[in-house]
């Protein structure tokens, strides 16, 4: 096979069955990047927002309108090094790595930024690294920088059976906190053997009517309005909005501090940073089993299309994997 390599490409804006197994040239290193044997990715809905180019101000801001610029998605990553770009410090051939490298790992190699990647933890899985690397990213900061959550603190997370859910039921718990899981019946157990305290089935509760407040809200679902979601809020509380809500970004971003002026609650409407040292962090955290994957299914390569279209049903428990090599 040479220097060629399978890849599940897009090569217009559509839904997963345009996606198409091809064989291409393995891509080279440029002097920052290292090129990686993919052991696994996993799908986010960062996939499949990409793959249909939606919503449309995505298009503009990638200056891609009508088809994408980039034709192989996958950010989240494992595998093993197999060549260095000549500025790479912090790596070499052989090294075992996980991170989010953006786009390009639904293929057997693939080049990521030394930045956005660490070394994997010996007595943690492929698997078990190579789907963390968005949800445990967005996890992790909404928990401890964008909620600055503080032990014995109330915190309620909507949303909570999902992707970034899952990651971050365990790492509240982690910071201490009173956790609110907020999902369906069927996934009641599986966030409370997270550790969650609490669960709120949403389609036989409201927690914006329930009375209960709380001092975090991270909002994975945004399924709730501003107006109803703040009726949750204590008096002095932060709500990380995470999940993707038109509506409530458009509104909290234009409007959002004079919607929130009048009380000590507070929007936070950001979006995950890929570095070393939150990578590393998670790294540490599932080799020390204070937090671990939760993977639903797991795909083959080829299967890539119907992995993006389950996830795309916003019904996954925990992460969706891809098996590469
Ligand atoms: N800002 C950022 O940097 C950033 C980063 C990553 C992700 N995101 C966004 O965050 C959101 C969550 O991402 P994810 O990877 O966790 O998605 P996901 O894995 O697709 O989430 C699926 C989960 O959402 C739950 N869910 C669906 N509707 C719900 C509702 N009305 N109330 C409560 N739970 C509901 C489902 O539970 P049931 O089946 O039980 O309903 C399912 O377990 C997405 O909108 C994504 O685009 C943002």
């Amino acid at each position: 096979m040479g220097d060629k390599m399978q890849a599940m490409t897009s090569r217009e804006y559509g839904g997963p069955e345009i996606m198409k197994l091809e064989e291409l040239d393995r891509p080279v290193p440029k002097d920052d990047q290292v090129l990686i044997k993919v052991a696994y990715t996993s799908v986010n809905p960062f996939e499949w927002h990409h793959l249909r180019g939606e919503p449309w101000l995505m298009r503009m801001a990638n200056k891609a309108l009508l088809k994408p610029h980039v034709h192989i998605l996958g950010a989240d990553v494992s595998g093993v090094v197999e060549a260095v770009g000549a500025k790479v410090t912090r790596f070499n051939p052989g090294d075992e790595v996980f991170g989010d490298i953006g786009f390009g790992a639904f293929a057997q190699y693939a080049v990521g930024a030394e930045k956005k990647l660490a070394h994997k933890p010996n007595d943690v899985s492929f698997q078990d690294v190579g789907v963390v690397g968005i949800a445990g990213l967005t996890a992790l900061q909404a928990v401890r920088d964008w909620g600055e959550v503080k032990p014995g603190q109330k915190v309620l997370i909507n949303g909570a059976s999902g992707g970034v859910g899952t990651y971050a039921v365990q790492i509240a718990k982690v910071f201490g906190a009173e956790v609110t899981a907020v999902c369906s019946g069927k996934n009641a157990e599986l966030v409370k053997g997270l550790g969650a305290d609490h669960v709120i089935d949403y389609k036989k509760e409201d927690f914006t009517q329930n009375g209960k407040t709380y001092d975090v809200i991270i909002d994975l679902a945004a399924s709730r309005s501003i107006k109803e979601t703040k009726r949750a809020m204590a008096p002095v509380s932060r709500w990380v909005h995470v999940g993707f809500n038109f509506k409530n970004m458009i509104l909290g971003g234009l409007f959002g501090r004079w919607l929130f002026s009048d009380s000590g609650k507070s929007l936070v409407l950001k979006i995950a940073d890929v570095n070393v040292d939150d990578l590393t962090t998670l790294g540490d955290m599932l080799a020390s089993g204070k937090i671990r994957s939760v993977i639903d299914r797991t795909y083959e390569l080829k299967d890539t299309s119907i992995a993006v279209e389950y996830v795309e049903t916003m019904r996954a428990k925990g992460k969706v994997a891809i098996e590469v090599n």
